[in-house]
């Protein structure tokens, strides 16, 4: 599908479908807007009055037009009341929106946000910016390795007109539509990199695929090879790897888009688990398939650097990913065994399971190295932060009140939900070992905070933040701008903060 503003009023021109946007309180604005054939008018105010079309969240009525306009269908959709109306809204009722036309085969289609009055927070360009994104993220399907691709060849519809904008509006809306794109094709990626089963995204894959995505953002693109892993010290992640006959990796993109500051520079690094299968800990066998996404984080931040590069954000970004199995082969790593990670804090393995820490640990030590600030990791890390929050939010872990709002202040920008955890000191106890400095659980309570307490022993005291995201990763249902399976969460919230660093 592709979207396009017109100049021409819509009103005037041939469509399979008009769509009118309408709130709840202020429907007759968005009607009278239309313009129609008296008799038409007369049949859609009865249905108004009849409460059939009344503008609810969600709410989505066809009406046919018999030839008394030049569109075949107006699709009206529902907004709700003016004073609960979003973006995040928007997005949801675009991403129903593009489905219901989707399903009904239209082909060529258009809306008309102008035909509505905004509450005074909301601009048109971002409500258009935030209706094409709906869009795009409600159409997403994930069928590359179908035979029979139901959805995707037919690709309907084929054209989304916005309109009408005159000739200034109308550059303005064009910016949005082009961020809307970037963005939503950034966390599609995310999605499909999540997505693909773990046979075909292994190490190696997933950074021939952070190198394809290097490529057409133009930024730099760096794979190291076991042999250069083992030369740095990197004692935790080559544990976690040792069970697998796959050769681990560790992926280097780097975006400078702010040349004129080179001191300041973020370090984004994921979580690269291409398969979990927990190791000499193995996992249950209900449900292990999903640890096929437990690479969610090195998705997201191989997607977002891409599109902060693709948006020409001026900040500088190093991503890193170390990426690996986590297999119980013979040589594998097991319980109790004591790895040495990079900056020579030793660790005891008590459960091979909790492999995410191990790999992020060395990661967060080589950004160390290299001065990045602030850092930022994204990780599919702990069942425990499903139990704390649900499917609705992820869990965000930081030493840094500034950070930890821009974060929450982004993430509210984009609908993503994250809630801040607490770090606090005694949660450390529960790391504590016997033989090493550190030990790679600490029990049953409080699960996500003592991984993310272990996190922190080796992100120091650099400005630094976590994103727990393995409650939200999956999506088990189609729901708004989410399709069953991957989300490509937190790939728009980390772009939005991204955008907010470079304004400082
Ligand atoms: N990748 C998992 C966490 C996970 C669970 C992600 C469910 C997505 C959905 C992680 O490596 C893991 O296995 N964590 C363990 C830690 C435990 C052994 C301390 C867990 O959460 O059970
Ligand atoms: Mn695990
Ligand atoms: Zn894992």
């Amino acid at each position: 599908m592709i979207v396009i503003t017109s100049e021409t009023k819509l009103l005037d021109l041939e469509l399979d479908c008009l769509v009118s946007y309408i709130f709840e309180d202020d429907i007759n604005t968005s009607i009278e807007f239309l313009n129609l054939d008296d008799e038409l008018q007369q049949y859609i105010k009865g249905l108004v009055d009849d409460s059939e079309i009344n503008g609810r969240f969600g709410q989505l009525n066809l009406v046919h037009t018999h030839n008394k306009a030049k569109q075949k269908r107006i699709l009206f959709a529902g907004m709700g009341k003016k004073e609960d109306f979003s973006l995040t809204r928007t997005r949801k009722l675009s991403a129903e929106v593009s489905r219901f036309v989707k399903n009904k085969k239209f082909s060529v289609c258009g809306g008309l946000p102008t035909s509505v009055e905004l509450p005074n927070s909301l601009s048109i360009s971002d409500f258009c910016e935030a209706l094409v994104e709906g869009a795009y993220l409600g159409l997403y399907s994930f069928e590359s390795h179908m035979s029979k691709k139901a959805d995707s060849t037919e690709s309907k519809p084929s054209q989304f007109l916005l309109g009408e904008f005159n000739k200034q509006e109308r550059d303005n809306i064009d910016k949005a539509i082009k961020k809307a794109t970037i963005v939503s094709e950034s966390a599609k990626l995310a999605r499909d990199l999540v997505n693909e089963p773990a046979n075909l995204m292994t190490p190696s894959i997933l950074a021939e695929k952070a190198k394809a995505a290097a490529k057409d953002a133009h930024i730099d693109y760096k794979s190291l090879t076991r042999n250069q892993i083992e030369k740095l010290g990197m004692g935790a992640f080559l544990g976690v790897s040792k069970g697998s006959d796959e050769d681990p990796k560790f992926i280097i993109l780097r975006y400078i888009g702010d040349p004129e500051n080179p001191d300041k520079e973020l370090g984004l690094i994921g979580k690269g688990i291409t398969f979990d299968s927990g190791g000499i800990s193995i996992k249950p066998a209900a449900n292990m398939s999903a640890m096929k996404g437990d690479m969610g984080g090195a998705a997201a931040v191989i997607a977002s650097i891409s599109g902060a590069a693709r948006l020409e954000l001026p900040i500088n970004i190093t991503a890193l990913v170390p990426a690996t199995e986590n297999m119980p082969g013979g040589s594998a790593t097991k319980p109790g065994d004591l790895l040495t990670a990079m900056n020579g804090t030793t660790i005891e393995v008590e459960n091979t399971d909790a492999e995410g820490r191990l790999i992020l640990a060395d990661a967060l030590a080589y950004a160390n190295t290299k001065g990045l600030s602030p850092l930022l990791d994204v990780a599919t890390l702990t069942g425990a932060i499903g139990i704390a929050l649900g499917s609705v939010s992820m869990g965000l872990f930081s030493n840094d009140d500034t950070l930890a709002q821009e974060l929450t202040e982004s993430s509210q920008s984009t609908g993503e939900k994250m809630w801040r955890m607490p770090l606090w000191d005694e949660y450390k106890e529960q790391n504590k070992s016997t033989v090493a400095d550190i030990k790679n659980t600490g029990g049953r309570q409080a699960g996500s905070i003592t991984a993310a307490q272990f996190l922190h022993e080796f992100a120091g005291n650099t400005p630094w933040a976590h994103l727990d995201i393995a409650s939200v990763f999956m999506s088990s249902k189609v729901d708004g701008i989410y399709q069953k399976g991957a989300t490509g969460q937190p790939v728009r919230t980390l772009i939005a903060l991204f955008a907010k660093l470079a304004a400082k």
